[in-house]
């Protein structure tokens, strides 16, 4: 299990290697909010495109779609985000400070009173004005989910592409929610990124298509390097589902204090496209020309946060062992997540390497995120980027110069074997072939 060692070990690693800064720190932070510096932001697009690739690319029938971040209000009036996107929060009438009331046990946690206010709901949407005048009329919200954009553009989808149910939208992108008690790094933040496909479906295969996406999730997240302990299914009870839901099983994953959401999948029946056809007046229905039917299709919801996923992986990867006597750490990051494929470490400054290590970073570099790095030894180096997460590691010393050979070392194994300079590129491909890849399954 990762313990609060390995929590403390993360955040800390996080900081000083450039994956996620307190946001805002020169001016003491600001209120759980985080930046991605150059190793997170790479980090983020490899999440991002594991996911796009498993639902989108590997699917004839799920397409993509961005769709705005501010968007009519009518949205969250007809999603009912505008009535029951709340949560229940208490004033602590000793010190001021506010809680979410489900999150306390009736004892403030700041000062130990139990002198608490009376819960009242808080909407975590947050609000804004769109133009010049801040009044009633120009109320606009930052979209707290994603799920709307496909619920809304369905029509204009279905039509463009003339797609015909089963089929999924999906979508990457930011959401916001004001949460009360943001916390644990970036696993609750006011600011973070979804991805969420809507799957419409002929409501008689609703039930089938919950269990295969409870199913193609979680093996997401198993082949990506998240081990079957570290990870378990929970459906949820009658009585916290959310009001659209039908049924939902979270994903969760062995947080250092304890089991927490990694993604949902949520059977929406037909509640959204109901919801957004009684609002708008827009027809929200398929018609089947096959069948001369028409009819709302049921929706199955795989949810996920890229941020909080990205945070399970570098927990499981995190890992310290014995190499030559010295300890080190190593993040064993799939290949496909790591920020860095490979790294090219010249031995040494001298003018003569210069030339050879330029020209074989630039050839591995058109073909793999690229790391250079020329700094300290050449062990201190190979120690920072098993830190980081970089599988290989290709060093050009000086019997490159007669041999035009480069030594490639695993992260992993440390195993080191040397290849021509122009076998490199396909000699780390070969490799990287047998990483284990997320595959879409069909359906049936
Ligand atoms: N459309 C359904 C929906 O948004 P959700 O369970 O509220 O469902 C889906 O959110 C996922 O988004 C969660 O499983 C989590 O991974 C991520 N998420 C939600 N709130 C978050 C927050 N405040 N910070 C980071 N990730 C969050």
């Amino acid at each position: 299990m990762p313990d609060l060692d390995r929590m403390e070990a993360i955040v800390s690693l996080a900081k000083q290697r450039g994956f996620i800064f307190p946001s805002a720190e020169i001016y003491g932070g600001f209120r759980s909010t985080y930046d991605y510096g150059p190793l997170g932001v790479l980090m983020l697009r490899n999440v991002r495109d594991a996911w796009w690739n498993f639902m989108v690319q590997q699917r004839a029938n799920v397409v993509g779609i961005e769709a705005a971040i501010l968007s009519s209000p009518k949205i969250w009036e007809a999603s009912g985000h505008l009535a029951g996107f709340t949560d229940p929060l208490v004033d602590c009438r000793k010190c001021g400070s506010r809680w979410r009331e489900d999150q306390i046990e009736g004892v403030c946690p700041n000062c130990g009173s139990t002198d608490l206010t009376e819960a009242r709901d808080f909407n975590l949407m947050f609000r804004t004005f769109v133009g010049p005048v801040a009044d009633d009329a120009s109320v606009a919200y930052l979209r707290p989910e994603t799920a709307q954009g496909m619920f809304v553009n369905f029509p204009l989808v279905q039509r463009a592409l003339r797609l015909k149910p089963p089929f999924g939208i999906a979508q990457l992108g930011k959401s916001f929610r004001n949460e009360i008690t943001p916390g644990n790094f970036v696993f609750r933040t006011r600011e973070f990124d979804q991805m969420e496909m809507e799957f419409f479906t002929p409501p008689e295969l609703a039930d089938r298509y919950f269990q295969y996406w409870v199913s193609e999730r979680y093996e997401w997240y198993r082949t990506l390097g998240i081990p079957a302990d570290e990870l378990r299914l929970r459906p949820h009870d009658p009585d916290e589902l959310s009001h659209y839901s039908k049924g939902t099983v979270d994903i969760e994953y062995l947080f250092p204090w304890g089991f927490g959401e990694l993604e949902g999948i949520a059977n929406r029946g037909t509640y959204d496209l109901n919801a957004h056809a009684t609002y708008s007046g827009a027809d929200m229905t398929y018609f089947d020309p096959q069948t001369n039917a028409r009819y709302l299709p049921s929706v199955i919801e795989p949810a996920g946060g890229v941020t909080r996923a990205m945070m399970a992986f570098l927990l499981s990867a995190f890992d310290r062992d014995e190499v030559g006597g010295e300890e080190r750490t190593v993040l064993r990051l799939s290949p496909l997540l790591a920020p860095y494929t490979v790294a090219v470490l010249p031995l040494s400054r001298k003018p003569e390497l210069q030339g050879v290590a330029d020209s074989v970073f630039s050839s591995l570099a058109m073909a793999f995120s690229c790391d250079f790095d020329v700094t300290q030894s050449i062990g201190r180096r190979y120690r920072r980027q098993d830190e980081i997460g970089t599988p290989f590691c290709v060093t050009v010393d000086f019997d490159t110069l007669d041999d035009k050979a480069v030594t490639v070392r695993d992260r992993d194994t440390t195993a080191q074997v040397r290849v021509p300079i122009n076998e490199v590129v396909s000699y780390l491909q070969q490799q990287l072939a047998s990483t284990s890849r997320p595959i879409a399954t069909s359906f049936g």
